[in-house]
């Protein structure tokens, strides 16, 4: 286990860059998790993904009998809304300050994680459109991110548990800068109607997905991966589902403190 001085180095490099690489580090889900744990508390899986009730989030293409799934399994389905840009749990009302992907089993080919820097794409865009967008309040809303893959995926435990919550849709990094947060949850914007929301919401996001701002991680056995969810977006990408294995354990830190400040009762 690194000790705490090589803890507090590892968190000024998370927070400067916002995704760490660890290679060859062979690990099991108990080493993942003390791993985790020295970094920051730890968040628990939601209910309905493999793994739930435990701070271990299991995404692979194959049954406890090891053998590949279906294509409408609901386990590959939601593997392919992973592949939309996100940031983990910005459905919850305090989302993830950071999550730990491990590579336990992976295809021959393809099948990279991508990440995106959302403050080198807040920091691009044009002054008049930070004016506009300062203070905003976006809703994440699990339900609508997940529906855009498949109305049916979304199971009525996930639904209760997951109603739509506000997020700040820019977030203050302090010497960092600031980033935009959006993501496939977020599904419009306080005070403008859905449409116009969106438009914006879209708009951004085509602002924001410059090739320039992309690292595609090219995953090699026993990779480890930190990411900032509050700085980065990321995404899955395709690789033969229905030929090849592909195992990926999860951790998650849970984050501080919501990102927007306290509605006032007045
Ligand atoms: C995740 C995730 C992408 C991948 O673990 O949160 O989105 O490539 N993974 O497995
Ligand atoms: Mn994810």
């Amino acid at each position: 286990m690194p000790d705490q001085e090589t803890i507090l180095e590892l968190l000024r490099a998370f927070e400067q860059y916002s995704v760490l690489v660890f290679r060859n580090q062979a690990i099991t889900d108990q080493q993942q998790l003390a791993f985790t744990q020295q970094l920051g508390p730890l968040e628990a899986t939601k209910v309905g993904t493999p793994g739930a009730d435990s701070s271990i989030a299991i995404f692979s293409n194959f049954g406890p009998d090891g053998k590949i799934l279906g294509e409408n399994h609901r386990q590959l389905i939601n593997g392919r809304a992973n592949q939309l840009w996100h940031a983990d749990s910005s459905y919850k009302s305090i989302p993830a300050k950071a999550s730990m992907l491990s590579a336990r089993i992976l295809p021959s080919k393809h099948g990279n994680t991508e990440f995106l820097t959302m403050r080198a794409a807040y920091a691009a865009l044009p002054a008049k459109m930070k004016r506009k967008i300062a203070s905003r309040v976006a809703i994440h809303d699990y339900a609508y991110g997940r529906s855009k893959v498949d109305s049916n995926l979304v199971m009525e435990i996930e639904r209760e548990a997951l109603p739509p919550v506000r997020q700040s849709l820019v977030l203050d990094h302090g010497a960092y800068g600031k980033s935009l947060y959006l993501g496939s949850h977020c599904a419009s914007i306080e005070g403008m109607s859905k449409t116009e929301g969106r438009a914006l919401i879209g708009g951004l996001m085509t602002l924001a997905e410059q090739p320039d701002f992309i690292y595609s991680h090219c995953w090699r056995e026993h990779d480890m991966v930190l990411w900032n969810n509050r700085s980065v977006m990321h995404r899955a990408t395709p690789y033969e589902h229905t030929k090849e294995k592909r195992l990926m354990v999860r951790t998650t830190i849970a984050g501080h403190s919501p990102t927007t400040p306290p509605l006032r009762n007045s």
